[in-house]
């Protein structure tokens, strides 16, 4: 058997995705994703009607795009959104011509598009914080909300979202004890993405996921971030979940001095 290096960090969104679709258990919870390109596009938004266009190896939400097809009196229409600019096509081609000119020359996937439930009128996620604690055990150490900019497509703090407390974005949702058993479950999955990426990856130490939901509640994997930032838990009030994340950073070296 070939030996695996223990790399720290992997950036490859297509690389996580094929990783996550090996386990039985998490599979369900990934969107249908492919690599970019005319036909793959095409298939995904005619099975789906929304998809994401992203960089494979992308962060912060750049370079995101929502694409969606609408059916109207005169026929189907084509659209795309790229930060707050959204462009209308009478046919495929002359989007994905364009789509394909927008985008940065780099690798993209396509991938399902969730329709995230809202808060305020305003699409949110969620990052699940797991990281490695002083006995080497995972440990799912941190929970947050994040509710876009009314006008983008992304929720990422660095791309204009509001980090709140994720008991406040569920409230409409689910309530009391309901909530608290919610919660504990995006934990458990969070966990269970931890433990099955770090056998085909022993170097990770932290784990931050992207969990969207959808109408139905259910949790979907939009990303794994293996060097997931600590910080955005220093936007809640409550110091408690920040102290515990950095706490634990600390013990995975992440501030050591190189
Ligand atoms: N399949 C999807 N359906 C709905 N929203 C998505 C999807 N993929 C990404 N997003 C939105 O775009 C944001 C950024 O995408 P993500 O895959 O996390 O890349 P990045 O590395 O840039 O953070 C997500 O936090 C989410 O708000
Ligand atoms: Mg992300």
């Amino acid at each position: 058997m070939q030996k695996k290096k223990a790399i720290r960090t992997l950036t490859s969104k297509w690389t996580k995705t094929l990783a996550l679709l090996k386990s039985n258990k998490l599979c369900s919870h990934v969107p249908e994703t492919r690599l970019f390109n005319k036909s793959s596009v095409l298939s995904l938004l005619k099975k789906y009607q929304m998809v994401y266009v992203k960089p494979v190896n992308g962060s912060f939400g750049q370079g995101v795009i929502r694409v969606d097809q609408q059916h109207t009196t005169t026929g189907r229409k084509y659209r795309y959104q790229h930060g707050t600019t959204s462009r209308s096509f009478d046919n495929y081609d002359a989007m994905y011509s364009s789509l394909s000119k927008s985008k940065l020359k780099r690798s993209y996937l396509v991938q399902k598009g969730i329709h995230l439930i809202k808060y305020n009128n305003r699409v949110f996620d969620i990052r699940i914080m797991v990281q490695k604690n002083r006995e080497r055990k995972w440990e799912a150490s941190g929970y947050i909300g994040r509710v876009a900019h009314p006008k983008k497509i992304v929720t990422n703090f660095h791309n204009s979202g509001k980090p709140l407390p994720l008991e406040t974005l569920l409230e409409r949702f689910v309530q009391g004890e309901q909530k608290q058993k919610y919660i504990s479950d995006l934990k458990r999955l969070g966990y269970q993405i931890a433990v099955h990426l770090n056998k085909h990856y022993p170097g990770f130490r932290e784990v931050g996921v992207d969990i969207g939901v959808d109408k139905e509640l259910k949790p979907w994997i939009l990303e794994v971030n293996t060097a997931p930032d600590p910080f955005i838990f220093n936007q809640l009030k409550d110091k408690r979940m920040f102290n515990q994340v950095i706490h634990y950073a600390r013990v995975n070296g992440r501030f050591r001095k190189k």
